[in-house]
């Protein structure tokens, strides 16, 4: 018998949690969230939770009743948890979708969405140097991720948004809803004018993933002190940050901000606010 006792044994009061989605077998959080609980050698373990639409509601009942510290919630239940939770966080609230849930010691239900942190975090660590709200920004996409980027954004003091969707209709309802004076919504495809000024683009939509048409934008008027970003992470460099690299403009790709998401939630459930490192985003980005 050896000595060594894996690091995964759990004790009588270990902590739990864990990601509900269907399908779940894709999601990047165990580990992710598994290699923090090796990192910092927490009595606790993180698991992927299956659970289909129709019985969300009572899984998650059932994970509060099971003693567990908190879930992360991915699609399509993250819009479907909003009505489940005692207490939303204002960003929930204003996203309209929660994607961390913490159970309180006192039974209540608390939502939380951590995808606008994520994305603010991840640009303030790989370009700690550029000042992305000094002037306007462009958001390509008014889906689920566009607006927690938005809101971020607006929180985060940006002067001036223009929205860009395929779907004209989509972005001019989601500015209407947020309604600030900020968000302007802008022709797509993008006319160079809209870039000339800029500090920030951003895509939130789906084009240039793997399996995905690509992402069809000339950014000719792009000045050369714009940072660009891509929630896209799969693959890493998507052909728009090839495109804005290879013009001289600083870069970050999505992986980070699936990184700083998951930060909040390790920290309510498990105690320490982790690290992101260049470590774990190779272990994550490492097949399993
Ligand atoms: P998410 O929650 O990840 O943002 P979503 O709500 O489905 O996902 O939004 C996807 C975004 O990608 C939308 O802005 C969508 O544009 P539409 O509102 O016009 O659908 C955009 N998108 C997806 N496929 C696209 C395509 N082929 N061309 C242009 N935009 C596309």
């Amino acid at each position: 018998m050896t000595s060594r006792i894996p690091y995964q044994t759990l004790s009588g009061t270990s902590r739990l949690a864990g990601v509900m989605g269907w399908p779940v077998s894709h999601s990047k959080s165990p580990r992710l969230q598994g290699y923090w609980l090796a990192k910092y050698g927490i009595d606790g373990s993180y698991m992927p939770l299956p659970v289909e639409p129709k019985n969300f509601q009572a899984a998650l009942i059932s994970l509060r009743n099971l003693g567990f510290s908190g879930v992360n919630v991915t699609i399509p239940q993250k819009e479907m948890a909003m009505p489940e939770c005692d207490e939303l966080s204002d960003r929930a609230r204003r996203i309209g979708a929660v994607n961390t849930v913490t159970f309180a010691k006192d039974g209540r239900i608390l939502g939380d969405n951590t995808d606008g942190f994520g994305f603010i975090e991840n640009l303030r660590q790989e370009a700690p140097n550029a000042d992305f709200c000094a002037g306007p920004a462009v958001v390509l996409g008014a889906g689920g991720a566009s607006r927690a980027v938005l809101f971020a954004l607006l929180d985060e003091g940006s002067p001036e948004i223009r929205i860009a969707n395929r779907t004209r209709k989509r972005a001019d309802d989601l500015a209407a809803e947020i309604n600030d004076p900020r968000i302007k919504v802008v022709d797509w495809p993008l006319e160079p004018a809209a870039l000339a000024d800029i500090s920030l683009l951003v895509n939130t939509t789906s084009l240039g993933m793997v399996g995905q048409p690509k992402l069809e934008i000339n950014l000719d008027g792009l000045p050369q002190t714009a940072l660009v970003t891509d929630i896209v992470y799969a693959p890493l460099i998507t052909d728009l940050l090839a495109q804005a690299q290879k013009r001289g403009n600083s870069i970050v790709d999505g992986l980070g901000m699936l990184l700083h998401q998951a930060r909040p939630g390790f920290h309510r459930w498990f105690g320490i606010d982790p690290e992101v490192t260049a470590e774990l985003r190779d272990f994550v980005l490492s097949p399993d």
